[in-house]
């Protein structure tokens, strides 16, 4: 389906292509970081001008290595709460539930602009979608339709950038004051990466540069003050983690050599988990 048959996006609303395209990118690669061949079908399908971002390889990868590390936050969670709750902040176009297969007794809902939900209805098999939220994260209503009694697993991708701090904090709040228990993880931008997006846009940060709100989290233990539940299970520095093996042979070099630092790795790639 053409995108210009699908509903009209704003430019915030776009950079779902931004990270479908990465993922979509990956797969084609000769050894895949996530293997997301639903992001390729759809950007095929969709016939989608993915150049336009100047997505180079090694951006494409950590776009699927970060999504990587999310899934497999909620794939343990899930192993532990089989009758747990997921909700993907900010989903875009990514069928997250297909690649962890949540058990039948979890729930897993996506939540995005209406806009976004109806082009994930277009565009995507039902099945990606067993719940969808048509919403603006920063509405406290949305929460309403959701049960209280179950824990939750909460991944947003590609998503803090866009809200300022305050929003993050009231979101993060609304969440953990509505279940009882749960993790929650999301890619972390520390203060250079936003000063870096917003005064060296190069390639794909291009598209992000004029909307980006968060002012960026240097310790990821600052997020504990939040909210008094909220603690850090693990800041997952990428440079460290076993799918780096995968990277060409320079990349690797370069990103092992980075990965003795983790100052410079906070540059890069971060998953932030926490739990409550
Ligand atoms: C870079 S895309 C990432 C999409 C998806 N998580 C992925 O990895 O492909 C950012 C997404 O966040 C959504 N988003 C940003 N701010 C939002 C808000 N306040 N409420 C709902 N969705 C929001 C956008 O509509 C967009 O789909």
């Amino acid at each position: 389906m053409p995108p210009n048959t699908l509903p009209a996006l704003t430019p915030l609303q776009e950079t779902l292509w931004l990270t479908l395209c990465g993922r979509a990118l990956d797969n084609r690669l000769p050894r895949p970081i996530l293997g997301d061949e639903m992001a390729d079908e759809i950007v095929r399908e969709a016939g989608y001008d993915y150049k336009k971002f100047g997505l180079i390889p090694s951006a494409a990868m950590n776009i699927a290595h970060r999504a990587k590390k999310l899934d497999e936050v909620a794939e343990r969670f899930f192993a532990r709460h089989p009758d747990g709750v997921g909700l993907d902040l900010g989903a875009g176009l990514d069928s997250r539930v297909l690649r962890i297969s949540p058990p039948p007794t979890a729930d897993w809902h996506d939540i995005d602009f209406p806009e976004v939900m109806a082009a994930r209805r277009q565009l995507l098999p039902a099945r990606a979608t067993p719940h969808g939220i048509a919403a603006d994260l920063t509405d406290p209503a949305w929460l309403d339709t959701l049960p209280t009694d179950r824990p939750a697993v909460i991944v947003a991708d590609g998503v803090i950038a866009f809200l300022s701090m305050e929003d993050m904090i009231s979101l993060v709040g609304r969440i953990i004051d509505h279940f009882p228990s749960g993790e929650i993880a999301f890619n972390g931008y520390s203060r250079f990466h936003v000063w870096a997006q917003r005064h060296v846009p190069m390639g794909a940060t291009r598209a992000v540069r004029d909307i980006t709100k968060f002012s960026g989290l240097d310790d990821p233990r600052d997020a504990e003050r939040w909210h008094p539940k909220l603690k850090l299970v693990k800041e997952i520095l990428c440079t460290r983690e076993p799918e780096v093996a995968l990277f060409p042979p320079v990349l690797r070099w370069w990103t092992r050599l980075g990965a003795q630092s983790a100052a410079v790795s906070r540059w890069g790639n971060v998953v932030l988990h926490y739990r409550f």
